[in-house]
């Protein structure tokens, strides 16, 4: 793959329907749960990525055997306490918070030390989030610079467990606190701001103890220690983050339509679709279906005619976090002053989001004021670029959602763009480029 990618033509009107990778945090979850199961679990269209394999990996590094072929994943869980390891274990998390983050969580109890390690990026990421709650069920940890990776976690037999209340809508947070819950005697008690729910539907697909009691602006959750999980067959649906890409690059253009295939719109993860909605882009959901405690449809969505701007309610934060740089675009061409706030966390993500979108936004030549949890975009419905303005984008920290949302800027308003490190997609979303380019036949 070459190291940029250059585009200096926006995209000509399609129709077509298409279909993106597995979701990445279902996948990421899968390959958890199936390395706990008592038996060989089977996964299909499971997201072959760089964060996905890395758990793959880190599995493999706790004992657990994996095949992997085209068609399917199959993990050979040894049960609950079925990980084996060597001295000195060395687990590579690369870009993937939520593998990091998880699988600290299901290591508590794991005397030996062992050493988790990250990319650049995931080695600029706050691990103390996770490392505060998972100290106070009893586990000891060594961080570089008291928040960062590299760690060295010594978990215990000796757990206890912990009342805790997760302030920032993360589900890693969550996550990691519910997998320690379900190593430990007693109930853990977390009261989480509402964020994806994914964890808590495979426990409660599973019919693991875990209780959730869903309160307006937070759902309180309940879990104790977890005795046996039975194997997880899973067809993983297809990622909303990575279709999100697609609809803003059609609501975007002229005179197309597109439909991407049967994808999870878990309603804690379609904080994109209402937002575009408020600002007038016709999305619709068909054959919808729910499967396994979540719910997939294809998502159909046309060439948006006016788009409106927004004052976003931070309520529809936490369901739209990875997508906020692709609706920023479409902020950009509304008609008046689209208004985001409350988005600090956009800062702790792979890149600082939220600096980025106002580089990407300035180079557009529309107006922002960004503050570090706030951004207004002055929106400009005849945004065209000359094919001769020059923009280069280079991310040193490789952020996949950068780089992507910039070939759809690209693609949509024109500009002579430069777009380094297109090999980051291979972290979500390998066949992105593939998938572009077949809208353009
Ligand atoms: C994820 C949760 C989100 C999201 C990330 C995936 C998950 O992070 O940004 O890409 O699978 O749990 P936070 O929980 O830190 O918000």
């Amino acid at each position: 793959m070459q190291n940029v990618v250059e585009i200096n033509k926006t995209i000509k009107n399609f129709k077509k329907t298409i279909t993106v990778p597995g979701d990445k945090s279902l996948s990421i979850r899968w390959v958890l749960f199936a390395s706990l199961a008592n038996g060989t679990s089977k996964a299909k269209n499971l997201l072959i990525s760089e964060d996905v394999l890395a758990s793959l990996e880190a599995v493999k590094k706790l004992g657990i055997k994996v095949i992997i072929n085209k068609k399917e994943c199959k993990i050979f869980g040894k049960g609950i306490e079925g990980y084996k390891y060597k001295k000195n274990l060395k687990i590579d998390a690369k870009n993937s918070g939520t593998l990091g983050r998880l699988l600290l969580g299901l290591l508590v109890n794991s005397p030996e030390p062992i050493s988790l390690v990250g990319d650049k990026s995931l080695s600029k990421r706050d691990f103390k989030r996770i490392t505060d709650p998972l100290t106070k069920f009893g586990a000891k940890f060594n961080l570089k610079n008291k928040k960062n990776l590299p760690l060295t976690i010594v978990g215990t037999k000796k757990l206890t467990p912990i009342k805790f209340i997760e302030k920032k809508g993360s589900a890693q947070v969550k996550s990691s606190i519910i997998f320690a819950g379900m190593r430990t005697n007693g109930y853990t008690i977390i009261k989480a701001k509402k964020s994806r729910n994914h964890t808590e539907a495979m426990c409660r697909y599973l019919k693991l103890p875990l209780r959730v009691n869903n309160k307006k602006n937070y759902d309180e959750i309940k879990i104790k220690k977890v005795k046996k999980i039975k194997i997880l067959n899973y067809d993983i649906p297809s990622d909303i983050s990575s279709s999100a890409f697609f609809i803003v690059l059609t609501a975007l253009s002229k005179k197309s339509e597109l439909i991407i295939k049967n994808v999870n719109i878990n309603p804690s993860r379609i904080g994109i679709i209402t937002i575009l909605k408020k600002m007038g882009v016709k999305i619709i959901f068909k054959n919808k279906k729910s499967y396994k405690g979540e719910k997939i449809a294809d998502i159909k969505v046309v060439s948006a005619k006016n788009i409106k701007s927004i004052n976003c309610s931070p309520e529809l934060n936490s369901g739209a976090i990875d997508e906020f740089l692709v609706i920023f675009l479409v902020a950009a061409k509304a008609n008046g002053v689209s208004y985001f706030r409350n988005l600090g966390e956009l800062n702790q993500k792979e890149s600082p989001r939220l600096k980025w979108a106002e580089k990407i936004l300035t180079n557009l030549g529309v107006k922002t004021i960004t503050t570090n949890d706030s951004i207004k975009i002055f929106g400009n419905p005849n945004l065209n670029l000359n094919l001769n303005k020059k923009i280069i984008i280079k991310n040193y920290l490789k952020d996949h959602r950068v780089f992507m949302t910039s070939v759809i800027a690209a693609l949509s308003f024109g500009g002579h763009w430069k777009i380094f490190d297109p090999i980051s997609i291979k972290t979500s979303f390998p066949n992105f480029l593939k998938i572009i380019n077949g809208l353009k036949k």
